[in-house]
């Protein structure tokens, strides 16, 4: 990883430079342990990045790095995998430069074709259609939709009896209950807005649950968007043999201490995981939500899917099966994606929400349009040009995948399977199974450390910038290959 230098940076490194230069006259110790020591112990850097552990981490790995090569050490070996950001690897560049050109193409288009409300508010506030269904369509591959119905529902104004519910193709469903949104988080916020009043507004108290391997985003938003009153945040542990994610045993154990009378539940599931770097199987994610469903039939499921698409086609089709072909538990979920991570392009602020329940799905939109009115036409264009002809383009974004699976797998045998870092990480890494290491898989390592092991001592011996990460079942810390742009840990495949 090259060596970043920006302002920023520097003035970290000018600031710290003399200090370290007069500690190591007077010590014996390790230049790079004295280097990281007092970089990360840096009061200045910390009291910026409070409360921001990912972003510190990389600061401090960057400035560590500065400082390193000007005291003419080795850095070359410190590489940081902290923030979850994405940094393109050059094979793939001039496909998603040429594809940002074209949607500034489909952008003027629309909007010339659309007269002088071109340059106007979106009245539906979903986003186009067309961009909707060419979305939906490209992720057919992976999640099979047109394989699928649904009942749809009776027309407004109209009574079940006079309007039977239909079988409908769910992918004509999902792309008239579907909005774009500026990236998934934004999703997210506003299902929780809107979820907060809905409970509200029936005299209910909103109830959160949520696994411990749920990203800290997930909490912070659900946090920030409402008050904190007691068992209204609900984490829930997870253990290394259910690969750190929900099991129906989990959802049970929950019901049985916790009653239904009165709340109204949201769960919170993300079937491939950040940070967990692990997914459910086919039948845990299926399992799961039937348990849910089972014991409180009125909650609702938020599905974060945001990294599925990063699995193998058929990979990606057997995990969503289950949830795809029951219509009971399509009535409560509420789909998340998004294509920061799948096309990396986080920078440009690009997702979707889903749902084949149109009262659900509803709800969530009337609280993105009244708070939002709509979002930009450029999101549309955007996600016309990386969805269409994705027999052009997805076999390179594919490889992307594959390219972090392999940095991911390498990783993993540089750290644990080498045997070279025994002292630091825990001989237990059971969460991690061969199938998941060997696949295309998120962009995430998560691994166990030994009790009493600090992050300094993993940081100085591996030269692996992570973020440690608080789990029930111990501390792991958690890396991400994003920012890999050339083969790195695969030498170790
Ligand atoms: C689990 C999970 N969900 C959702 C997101 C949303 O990302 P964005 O808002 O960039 O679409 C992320 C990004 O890191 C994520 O890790």
């Amino acid at each position: 990883m090259s060596l970043e230098s920006s302002p920023d940076i520097l003035i970290h490194v000018d600031r710290l430079l003399p200090q370290i230069r007069r500690r190591l006259d007077e010590t014996h110790d390790r230049i790079r342990d004295v280097v990281f020591d007092t970089v990360f112990a840096d009061y200045s850097i910390k009291k910026v990045f409070k409360n921001a552990d990912i972003q510190y981490s990389t600061m401090c790995g960057a400035v560590v790095k500065n400082i390193l090569n000007a005291l003419q050490e080795p850095y070359d070996d410190i590489n940081l995998m902290a923030i979850g950001n994405v940094d393109l690897p050059g094979f793939i560049t001039p496909l998603v430069h040429g594809l940002i050109k074209r949607a500034h193409k489909y952008a003027e288009t629309w909007i010339r074709s659309q007269g002088h409300l071109g340059l106007g508010y979106d009245i539906s506030a979903q986003g186009y259609k067309p961009a909707r269904e060419m979305a939906l369509k490209n992720w057919n591959r992976y999640y099979g939709f047109a394989d699928y119905t649904v009942e749809s529902d009776p027309q407004d104004g109209s009574t079940p009896e006079e309007t039977p519910s239909i079988d409908e193709n769910l992918m004509s469903v999902l792309s008239e209950n579907s909005t774009i949104t500026p990236g998934g988080m934004h999703a997210i916020s506003v299902m929780c807005t809107a979820f907060n009043k809905i409970a509200e507004e029936k005299g209910l108290k909103k109830r959160y649950i949520y696994p411990d391997n749920s990203f800290e985003t997930w909490k912070a938003i659900a946090r920030n968007s409402t008050t904190k009153d007691p068992g209204k945040f609900n984490q829930i542990r997870t253990e290394q043999k259910d690969r750190l994610h929900l099991t129906p045993e989990k959802v049970h154990e929950f019901y049985d201490a916790n009653d239904t009378e009165g709340v109204d539940d949201t769960w919170y599931i993300t079937p491939v995981g950040n940070p967990s770097g692990t997914a459910m199987s086919d039948t845990q994610l299926t399992a799961t939500c039937e348990a849910i469903i089972a014991r409180n039939p009125n909650a609702t499921i938020i599905l974060d899917c945001v990294y599925v698409r990063t699995l193998e086609t058929g990979t990606a089709k057997k995990l969503m099966s289950g949830v795809l072909s029951s219509p009971e538990i399509m009535k409560r979920v509420v789909f998340i994606e998004s294509l920061s991570k799948t096309h990396g392009i986080p920078g440009l602020r690009l997702g979707m929400f889903f749902s084949s329940n149109k009262e659900l799905y509803d709800s969530i939109q009337n609280f993105d349009m009244t708070g939002y009115v709509c979002h930009s036409h450029e999101l549309s264009a955007l996600m016309m040009a990386f969805m269409e002809n994705p027999e052009d383009t997805e076999k390179a974004f594919k490889e992307l995948h594959r390219f972090w699976g392999r940095e991911r797998k390498g990783l993993f045998n540089f750290l644990i399977k080498s045997g070279r870092f025994t002292d630091l990480f825990d001989k237990d890494q059971s969460h991690i199974i061969p199938e998941q290491i060997d696949d295309p898989l998120g962009l995430y390592l998560f691994v166990k450390i030994k009790p009493g092991v600090t992050r300094m001592q993993i940081y100085s011996q591996t030269g692996c910038i992570g973020v440690p990460t608080k789990m029930d079942t111990g501390m792991y810390m958690r890396f991400s290959v994003g920012q890999i742009k050339e083969p790195t840990y695969a030498k170790y495949l």
